[in-house]
């Protein structure tokens, strides 16, 4: 499958009400691993100094810096072929939805890149790498102040938590939304992020290849 036709195959899904598989799957691989960076961020940060904790740090960021790969990816995906179409873009539950949609986005690349000019001013040469597989550097800022480097934490840990936390409080915001809209407007919007095949439409690329061998034609 060429790139053309993988754009035409995920947007057959979205004709359908739903996110392709490549959506769906980018969706609950980022959201799970942005949880656990949560969880973990916050025990890390109640774990006495030492050993442990830098370890620890070690593998937060590791997996920060995936998240900020997949994002990109992510974002390169759906900048070319959107999503599907469920809720009113001018209703307010439209805007509120796409403002969060764009915060998370936001976080997938402020959070990694202030975790990283954090952990470039701590103390200690253990080595930073993507997904624990491709080496990445350290910014290089062994070469300036004490002073410097203590206002330079300083500065990212503000940014970084003040972003965890108004990501933290978006998330249940975010899932609340989605279940509301499945138990009260009875719509796609959640369903569009966890069935990977939906209801099928006779001629619509994406649906499965039997679609028209005498199925009831899908409901508007
Ligand atoms: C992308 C997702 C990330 C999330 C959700 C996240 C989340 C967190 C959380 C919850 C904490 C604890 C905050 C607190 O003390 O209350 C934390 C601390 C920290 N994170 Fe991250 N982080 C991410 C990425 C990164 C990356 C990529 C790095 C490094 C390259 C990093 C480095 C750090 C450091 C050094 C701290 C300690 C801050 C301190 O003790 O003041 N983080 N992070
Ligand atoms: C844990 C429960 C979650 C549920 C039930 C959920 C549900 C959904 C649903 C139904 C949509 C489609 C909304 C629409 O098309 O208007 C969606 C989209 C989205 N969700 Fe979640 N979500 C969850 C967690 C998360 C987390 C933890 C993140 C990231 C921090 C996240 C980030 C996004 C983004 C960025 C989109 C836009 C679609 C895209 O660009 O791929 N979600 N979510």
């Amino acid at each position: 499958m060429n790139l053309v036709q993988a754009i035409e195959w995920a947007e057959g899904h979205h004709r359908r009400g739903l996110y392709s598989p490549i959506g769906v799957g980018f969706h609950w691989v980022m959201a799970a691993l942005m949880i656990f960076q949560l969880g973990f961020g916050w025990y890390l940060s109640w774990l006495p100094a030492g050993g442990d904790k830098l370890l620890g740090y070690q593998t937060h960021a590791e997996v920060g810096l995936t998240l900020m790969v997949l994002g990109s990816l992510r974002f390169l995906w759906r900048s070319q072929i959107g999503g599907p179409d469920n809720v009113d873009e001018n209703s307010f539950s439209g805007r509120a939805s796409h403002a969060l949609q764009v915060w998370f986005y936001f976080s997938f690349f402020a959070l990694p890149l202030s975790g990283w000019v954090m952990w470039s001013t701590l103390p200690g040469d253990l080595p930073l790498s993507i997904a624990g597989v491709i080496p990445f550097p350290n910014l290089p800022f062994d070469q300036l102040s004490e002073q410097l480097q203590f206002t330079l934490m300083q500065g990212a840990a503000t940014v970084h938590v003040w972003i965890v936390w108004i990501t933290a409080l978006a998330i249940p915001g975010h899932a609340g939304a989605a279940v509301l809209h499945y138990v009260v407007k009875r719509d796609r919007v959640l369903p569009s992020m966890l069935d990977l095949n939906g209801p099928d439409q006779p001629g619509v690329v994406g649906s499965a290849p039997d679609a028209d061998s005498g199925r009831q034609p899908p409901r508007a």
